[in-house]
Order: C-alpha cells, then sequence, then structure tokens
C-alpha cells in the first residue's frame, strides 16, 4: 500500500530514512516540523494556491495527442507541465521551498542543479520571493546546459561550478550538501527531486503530487490504463504517479538506458541498482561490489544521477509501480517523433516517456495512455543538433 508519509523515522518500508551528518540534524528536524505547520496551514496553502496559478499557469492542461495516437494506434493524453512558467514540473517544488525558507526566516537559499530547469526554477522563485540564491551545477553540465546557465545569472542566481567527479547532478549535489553544513543557520537548502534525507522525499512528493492530483480532477471517470513518466530522481513521476497509485492503473516509470544497459554506462538505478545509501537516503543506487557509487550515464542531464528517491524503490518492491529504460538514441527519436506528430518539442528527460510508449506500442493497442510531458526541449535545442551532427 502506498504511504501518506513515512514512518517516524522518515522511511518508506526499507527505504529512506536520515543518513546525514550531525551538523544537519537540528536543521533536518526543524525542516519536518516547518514543513508540517506549513502544509496544514491554510494561509500557506493559499499563498502556494495563488502562485501556483497566477505565476506559474497551474492548472497545466491534459492535451489529446490526437496525430500521434493515429500513429501508435492507441490514445495518448499528455500531462503538459513543459507549459509550467520556466519550461518543467521543476517549479512547482521550488516555489513551495523558497515559501517555506521565507516563513522559516532564512534569507538564503542554495540548490544542486543537472538539465539547469530545478536550478532555474529556484532562482526564478527565489527572485520573487527576494531571496539570495546560489546554485551548484557540475562543469559538464554547465557545458550542455548553457542556456540555462544564463538564464540563472538572468535572475540574479550565482551558478558554481563543481568540477568534483564526474562534473554531474551526483558532485553537484555533494557540493551543495558541502555548503548546507556550514551555512544552515541562515540557509535553506532546495532539493530538487524526491531524494535525500528525510524530510526532502516526502515534502518533495507532496509538493508534485499537484501534477496527479490535478490530472485526477481533470479527466473525472476518463482514467487512463497507464501512466508514463521519467524517472531522473523521481519528482516528476511520483507527483503524477502517487494519486493513481492503488487504483489499478498501471504505474511505468522511464529510467536512462544511455548507451545500453550492457554498456554499463546507463542511468537505471532501479532497474539495475541494489539497495545503499546515497546523499542521506537508503535506495537503489547503482555501486560496485565494495558499495561505491558508480558513475551513472545519460544523453539528458536531469536523468544522469545514479540514485533514485526511496519512495520509488519502495513502488517497485511493492509492485506498485514498474520501470523500464530507454537508451539515448531513442530518446533522440521520442523528440522527432513528438516535434513532428505534435509540434511540442520536450525535453530530453520527458522524451524517453515518449520513445518508450512508441516502443511498447504493441503491449499498449486499445489502451489510453497517460505521458507526463515534464519539460519543454528548449534547453536541449544545442545538444539535439550536436547529438544528430
Ligand atoms: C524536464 C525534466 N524532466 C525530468 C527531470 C528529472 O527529474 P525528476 O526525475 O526529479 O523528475 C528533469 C531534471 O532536471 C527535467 O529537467
Amino acid at each position: 500500500m502506498k504511504l501518506e508519509r513515512p514512518d517516524s523515522r522518515g522511511r518508506f518500508g526499507e527505504f529512506g530514512g536520515r543518513f546525514a551528518p550531525e551538523t544537519l540534524m537540528p536543521a533536518l528536524e526543524e525542516l519536518e516540523h516547518a514543513f508540517e505547520a506549513a502544509w496544514v496551514d491554510p494561509g500557506f496553502r493559499a499563498e502556494l494556491d495563488r502562485l501556483l496559478k497566477d505565476f506559474v499557469g497551474r492548472p497545466t492542461p491534459i492535451f489529446e495527442a490526437e496525430r500521434l495516437s493515429a500513429q501508435l494506434g492507441f490514445r495518448v493524453l499528455l500531462k503538459r507541465e513543459d507549459l509550467a512558467h520556466t519550461g518543467a514540473h521543476k517549479i512547482n517544488n521550488a516555489i513551495g521551498q523558497v515559501l517555506l525558507a521565507r516563513r522559516m526566516g532564512k534569507p538564503r537559499v542554495i540548490a544542486e542543479t543537472g538539465a539547469g530547469q530545478h536550478g532555474v526554477a529556484t532562482a526564478t522563485a527565489a527572485a520573487l520571493l527576494g531571496l539570495e540564491c546560489e546554485v551548484f551545477m557540475g562543469e559538464k553540465d554547465i557545458e550542455r546546459q548553457s542556456l540555462n546557465v544564463y538564464r540563472m545569472q538572468m535572475l540574479g542566481t550565482r551558478v558554481i561550478p563543481v568540477t568534483s567527479g564526474a562534473g554531474t547532478l551526483k558532485d553537484a549535489v555533494n557540493e551543495a550538501m558541502r555548503d548546507w553544513v556550514g551555512t544552515v543557520e541562515t540557509t535553506h537548502y532546495v532539493i530538487g527531486s524526491v531524494v535525500g534525507p528525510h524530510p526532502f522525499p516526502w515534502m518533495v512528493r507532496e509538493f508534485q503530487r499537484v501534477i496527479g492530483d490535478e490530472s485526477l480532477e481533470q479527466l473525472g471517470e476518463d482514467l487512463p490504463d497507464v501512466v508514463v513518466a521519467c524517472v531522473g530522481g523521481g519528482s516528476n513521476a511520483i507527483g503524477i504517479f502517487y494519486p493513481f497509485a492503488g487504483l489499478g492503473i498501471d504505474l511505468v516509470g522511464v529510467e536512462a538506458a544511455g548507451e545500453g544497459i550492457e554498456t554499463g554506462r546507463h542511468g537505471a538505478s532501479l532497474g539495475e541498482g541494489s539497495p545503499g545509501i546515497l546523499h542521506g537516503t537508503r535506495t537503489y543506487l547503482l555501486q560496485n561490489a565494495d558499495g561505491q557509487v558508480q558513475e551513472a550515464h545519460s544523453i539528458s542531464a536531469g536523468l544522469d544521477y545514479p540514485g533514485v528517491g526511496p519512495e520509488h524503490a519502495y513502488f517497485q518492491d511493492l509492485g506498485l509501480a514498474r520501470y523500464v529504460s530507454i537508451t539515448d538514441d531513442e530518446s533522440l527519436e521520442g523528440v522527432s517523433l513528438l516535434a513532428r506528430t505534435e509540434g511540442i518539442i520536450p525535453a530530453l528527460e520527458s522524451a524517453h516517456a515518449i520513445s518508450w510508449i512508441a516502443k511498447a506500442a504493441g503491449e499498449l493497442q486499445g489502451k489510453t495512455v497517460l505521458v507526463n510531458l515534464s519539460g519543454r526541449g528548449d534547453k536541449d535545442v544545442q545538444q539535439i543538433a550536436e547529438a544528430r551532427s
């Protein structure tokens, strides 16, 4: 059964928890209590709802993808998170956490970012609410997502390059956590996905479940047979899955198979990983026999992470959702497919979900499939052009 919230130790079954340095424990407890209080405070909820509506542009529509449906032979609906302000679902969580930081009296926020979408979302929320903002970003991601680096800078955020490790998302999280240990009195760390120590996976799920709650309301009796979403850390997927879980709907998470599962260069933590601890939480990880965390690989910076949100680990073990994977090349085909049939250029991350429904067309015949289109592809145009040349 899905859990309304994790247990008193912050666990979803055997996953999750709070494996953090002593110096962070008081801040994590303070955050848990602040979120608990805010989440039941009608004033906080009203302010968040107002910003989601008037600033973010929610509710995002559900779009009947007629030409794609005709081509694939089954009905495809798209939840248009790409139409949310700043271009992805990440803003739902960023606005929530920055509002919470302001309520907690913290003048500064920090964030990590991979694709840059969470960094842009946090920079945007910080500008809107008047907080100082710094974003940690791996060097490799700075290169492949340069557009988002300029966007953050325009919003008044300082982007701090991370040179350790592979210069990707895992390394950016490490640096952000290191900063937070030393600045916790004045700073809130806005984690960008359903990862990290308790209460982050729960809190971020609650901020992202607006995607699924809204979809249920928009669809009414017309429920889909299948709901599909890409999985990096897992926030857009759990956001749409959670309200649908337990309704007998097939929930499918699509991880990055990168250059191919058999090459070892991928980001399929649920499909290929094993339980371990990373960034303060117990979950499925890509690790070697000695427990050393491996580098992930994906063409899409947002799926390039060797772990995954602990609630997905729990969902997988309980059979509440299933997890599949799509390669870099297949995701590029997904971009073209959606662009040419529907006039929508998806983010490379979201294109993994599109590509999977095309690949699984045989088993999806006669079904209604709701795809969470987590973001738009403007940030990826240069990278896609390079990959194709
Ligand atoms: C558009 C888009 N989709 C998906 C993701 C993956 O994150 P998550 O799995 O937390 O939704 C990202 C991350 O940057 C993103 O930018």
